[in-house]
């Protein structure tokens, strides 16, 4: 055999193991179904190192506004008429609106099919789970993130007219320890939780007020929304 069909024979005997392979992993996932990865998130002692107090503020929130701008949090803080559901945000299925839910429209209200907790669903659906908790329910319009900058983001969640007439100790509060909020890290089966835990993104919160509570200027990463 010349060098090159000997090359040529090992990198098809190659291939055909990669492909093997690949096709292993993918029935052993689908067989598994792992628990999908969340996104890291930075400890406020990762940012020290800036030594500007306004830069290292505006960091700690971008930083924060990982878990802000996540799908676990925008798809409940939408500035339109419905909600959103999962990681590429489509609209609600089936349809729900804002006003029909403030109204109390029966097969409308929220609590109509997102009972007190998670509720897990066998067999062939779209979803695993159907989200659930005892205040499952819209953010109001004041509180609308979908389709904002993270400086628009920061500079309304320290409004006291706009995010429910909490000063910042307050607002550190709810982020740190809210049960609804909590639910962005335990959100059922199917769906990626919030990035990091709700510990560390209170300790950010608390590390972004310390440091002036500064807003980004810019948003420094454009996520789709
Ligand atoms: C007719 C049943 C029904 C009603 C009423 C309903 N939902 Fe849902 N909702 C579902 C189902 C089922 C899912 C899970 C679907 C999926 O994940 O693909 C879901 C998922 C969601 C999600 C997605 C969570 C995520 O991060 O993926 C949000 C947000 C949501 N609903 C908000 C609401 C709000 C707010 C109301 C009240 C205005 C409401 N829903 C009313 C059935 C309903
Ligand atoms: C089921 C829908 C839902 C989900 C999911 C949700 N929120 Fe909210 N959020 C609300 C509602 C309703 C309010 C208003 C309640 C209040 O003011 O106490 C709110 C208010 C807030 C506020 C108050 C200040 C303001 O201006 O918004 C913060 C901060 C907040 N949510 C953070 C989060 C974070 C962080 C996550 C994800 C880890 C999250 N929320 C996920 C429904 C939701």
């Amino acid at each position: 055999m010349s060098i090159r069909s000997a090359a040529l024979a090992s990198f098809v005997a190659c291939s055909g193991a990669i492909a093997l392979a690949a096709a292993s992993t993918l029935s052993t996932a689908l067989a598994q179904q792992p628990a999908p990865t969340p996104m890291d998130l930075k400890a406020p002692s990762e940012f020290e190192s800036i030594g500007d107090r306004t830069a290292r503020s505006q960091a700690l929130f971008t930083e924060l506004g990982k878990v802000l701008t996540h799908p676990r949090c925008m798809n409940c803080h939408p500035a339109g008429a419905s909600p959103t559901q999962n990681d590429d945000r489509h609209p609600h299925m089936p349809p729900v609106f804002r006003e029909d839910a403030d109204a109390g429209t029966i097969g409308t209200t929220c609590a109509g099919c997102h009972s007190s907790e998670n509720f897990a669903v066998s067999g062939a659906s779209t979803y695993k789970s159907v989200p659930g908790h005892a205040r499952w329910g819209f953010a109001p319009l004041s509180m609308a993130w979908q389709g904002r900058s993270l400086g628009d983001i920061c500079r309304q969640l320290k409004d006291k007219d706009r995010n429910g007439g909490r000063d910042l100790a307050m607002l550190q509060e709810h982020i740190a320890k809210d049960d609804l909020v909590a639910w962005g890290w335990k959100p059922g089966p199917g769906r990626v939780p919030a990035p990091g835990n709700q510990e560390t993104a209170g300790k950010l919160a608390q590390a972004w007020i310390d440091t002036g509570a500064a807003c980004p200027e810019f948003a420094p990463e454009i996520r789709p929304q």
